[in-house]
């Protein structure tokens, strides 16, 4: 996040002596991104962390794609899904491309080891679920409707503390931001963002652990799945400074623009990230004018793929869509209210829709794994209703 946060003990100037009880030095840490350009935080551990004592391949991040067919608008029911296994072995991809993949998670069992995501940042945007982030930043409580923004290189586990967690999950290959046009020189969020500062809600509790035993961390690099097994837990920081660790956002303090005619897209924006967007579709006041439409316009994201995920509320502009359904408006073809919608939207003063939309400016491929949970007729929606007989 662009503003400066620390949490523990820290010595007075960075890159000088800092010792333990015992007078051996604290192990200090820099995180630095863009090759030290970027934002970064210092950490100071007990151990050194470099001290692997095992490394193992585990697997491919991959996922296989679909034989393409006709570029066309889909839908899949990413509630049908079977649930289990933890929050990062449960992952199930369904959109993906060489910026962002797009996937969303069920789980059921706990993760007995730590994850690391070293290509990029990711969001956990949480549907359902109450629980902690535990990090080597310090602890973040989650609950329904957050954005848990995760910067890579974070060593993390999601301890979950209700029976149901579902998480739509948007790994990266870069970084996440609030929009910049919100921001001002120094990063500031200015008057006409949606949200400020004290809307976000940063690691308040570092818990360091002085363990020694065998811990797992499994590391998300080169677009592989890594294990490093080490001798302590990795969680012994005593203190971090710096501008480098995750944060959380809640969906309900996303603040609507509204006007008095249909708003653009971008009024939803909520992050930025590497030829992509997130936007937040938030309860609001409709359209006030006296002939305005409240539903959108069909439109052509003439170079960008539109991914929804419903959360909940009644979309105003579809119909046949679920809690959990992922729609994918693709480039090259036009979009827009499902036949009824646009007439029935007029007069309506607010909306209680809720969801999250991923734009990319690159093409999106669907995975194998989503065609098992597609509505296959979903092209087909916005043909007028035949009448029987
Ligand atoms: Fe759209």
């Amino acid at each position: 996040m662009p503003f400066y946060h620390r949490l523990g003990n820290l010595p007075a100037k960075r890159h000088v002596q800092f010792r333990q009880p015992d007078g051996s030095l604290y192990r200090e840490q820099v995180m630095g991104t863009k090759g030290f350009s970027g934002i970064q935080s210092i950490l100071y551990h007990i151990h050194p962390p470099t001290q692997v004592r095992e490394a193992r391949f585990l697997r491919d991040w991959t996922v296989p794609l679909e034989e393409e067919g006709a570029n066309r608008h889909r839908h899949f029911l990413t509630f049908e899904a079977p649930k289990g296994k933890d929050p990062i072995e449960g992952r199930v991809h369904w959109l993906v491309n060489e910026d962002v993949a797009i996937a969303t998670a069920n789980p059921t069992e706990t993760m007995p080891y730590f994850f690391r995501n070293s290509d990029g940042d990711e969001i956990l945007f949480v549907h359902e679920g109450e629980g902690v982030l535990e990090t080597i930043f310090g602890d973040l409580p989650y609950r329904p409707g957050d954005y848990l923004v995760i910067p890579v290189g974070t060593t993390y586990r999601l301890n979950m503390k209700s029976e149901q967690t579902r998480l739509l999950v948007i790994e990266t290959t870069g970084e996440i931001t609030p929009p910049r046009r919100y921001q001002n020189e120094v990063g500031q969020l200015m008057e006409h963002s949606p949200y400020c500062e004290r809307d976000i809600r940063v690691p308040k509790k570092l818990q360091t652990h002085e363990e020694k035993g065998t811990f797992e961390i499994r590391v998300k690099a080169r677009n592989r799945l890594h294990a490093y097994l080490y001798d302590f837990h990795p969680f012994d920081v005593v203190g971090w400074d710096g501008y480098l660790y995750p944060w959380a956002f809640n969906i309900e303090d996303f603040e609507p623009i509204t006007g008095s005619i249909h708003q653009p897209p971008p009024v939803h924006q909520t992050f930025a990230g590497p030829n992509f967007v997130v936007c937040s579709f938030v309860p609001r006041m409709y359209d006030y004018h006296p002939l305005a439409i409240p539903a959108p316009y069909y439109h052509s994201n003439v170079n960008s793929d539109e991914v929804l995920y419903y959360v909940k509320g009644n979309f105003m502009s579809r119909k046949g869509i679920n809690e959990g359904s992922i729609t994918l408006h693709p480039s090259g073809i036009p979009h827009g209210p499902h036949p009824g919608k646009m007439e029935a939207s007029i007069g309506k003063t607010r909306t209680e829709e809720l969801a999250v939309m991923v734009d990319t400016f690159r093409p999106l491929r669907v995975t194998k794994a989503a065609l098992s949970y597609e509505v296959a007729e979903y092209m087909a929606s916005w043909l007028p209703e035949e009448t029987e007989g």
